[in-house]
């Protein structure tokens, strides 16, 4: 592939940024019991993920699996050195989430007009004009701002996406405070080459640090697109352990790609995750009791190879 570097020149740590809690169990219709989100957000923490979306301040009559995220926040155990965020989409949000003593929330926006509208019920300006109460306070208060910008691979609703709509959308995401931008494939519709394309253009003015994937699983194209992002420099993946996860306004969105898949092939490739891959697999087991159903992860379905002794 024209462009791309050698293997010698991948990065050696990547961060994993967990996303079980809240993108994995927003897609739940039975309700999952606040105390169950506490032990799994534990399980994970103790197998040593450091970043995770604990929950959504969002309207619960919109997703009302994420209604409790305010006592989610307080009943978890806070280990020093890791970063529990919430997802926030308003200004109503931020308050829920400054009272809930987050150290970061993420902001959301589509890179196609019928998806945002149909996710948040706004047009993206309208959402953006949101964001203004939102980004700058945030930053003002003292907290770190993320920002996702969906359905970069493709919409359920308008199918391809120009992936200069989202580039767009990164700067002003960047510009008004985000550390960074998680670029989302909603439905996991991305093939490599396409990811190639998308990283191309925003590495052309985005510094690499500042970028990272949220790929879903849904075509088994997840990890193929990690190899291409890690080829080009990006260091910073979202997963979700087991396998969990969709986005209920994105029809034909599956899990996200499995942390303990991910982390399985970093460790092969010698890329450092700071993550203990048994103990996230018993983190997949902790999910999977609290959902009650067989969750899709590779690793999660076939064992750790150190585990099947
Ligand atoms: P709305 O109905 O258009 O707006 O909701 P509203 O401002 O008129 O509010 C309506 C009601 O919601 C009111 O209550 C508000 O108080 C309440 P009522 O008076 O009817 O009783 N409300 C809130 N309640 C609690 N917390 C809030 C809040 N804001 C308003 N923050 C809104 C607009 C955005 C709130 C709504 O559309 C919503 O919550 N949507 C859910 C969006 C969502 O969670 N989507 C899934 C996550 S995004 C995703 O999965 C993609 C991602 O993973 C990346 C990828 O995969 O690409 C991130
Ligand atoms: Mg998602």
């Amino acid at each position: 592939m024209k462009g791309m570097v050698s293997a010698p020149n991948l990065p050696t740590e990547v961060s994993v940024y967990e996303v079980a809690p809240r993108d994995g169990l927003q897609n739940e219709s039975a309700q999952v019991a606040t105390h169950a989100k506490v032990r799994l957000i534990e399980a994970l923490v103790d197998a040593g993920i450091t970043r995770i979306e604990v929950g959504s301040f969002v309207a619960s009559k919109w997703v009302p699996q994420m209604a409790d995220a305010d006592e989610v926040f307080r009943m978890i155990e806070r280990r020093p050195g890791v970063t529990y965020s919430g997802l926030c989409p308003n200004a109503r949000g931020l308050h829920r989430a400054l009272e809930a003593d987050v150290d970061e929330i993420a902001v959301f926006v589509s890179a196609s007009e019928t998806h945002n509208q149909k996710n948040v019920n706004k047009t993206i300006a309208e959402t953006l004009s949101v964001f203004e109460a939102v980004i700058g306070p945030a930053v003002a208060q003292g907290l770190r701002v993320r920002g996702y910008v969906s359905t970069m691979w493709g919409c359920p609703y308008e199918g391809d996406v120009d992936p200069k709509r989202g580039l767009e959308l990164a700067r002003r995401l960047l510009g008004e405070g985000c550390y960074q931008v998680s670029l989302g494939d909603t439905i996991g519709v991305g093939t490599p080459l396409q990811t190639h394309r998308i990283l191309e253009l925003f590495l052309s003015e985005v510094p690499v640090e500042q970028i990272a994937l949220h790929l879903h699983d849904t075509r088994g194209t997840a990890l193929a697109n990690v190899l291409v992002g890690l080829q080009m420099g990006v260091t910073t993946f979202d997963s979700s352990v087991a396998g969990l996860g969709g986005c209920p306004f994105a029809p034909g969105a599956a899990g996200n790609l499995a942390t303990e898949d991910l982390v399985y092939t970093l460790q092969g490739m010698g890329i450092e995750t700071g993550i203990d891959l048994d103990r996230l697999w018993q983190a997949g087991q902790v999910a999977e009791a609290i959902v009650g159903r067989e969750l899709p992860g590779k690793v999660h379905r076939a064992g750790v190879r150190s585990l099947a002794k």
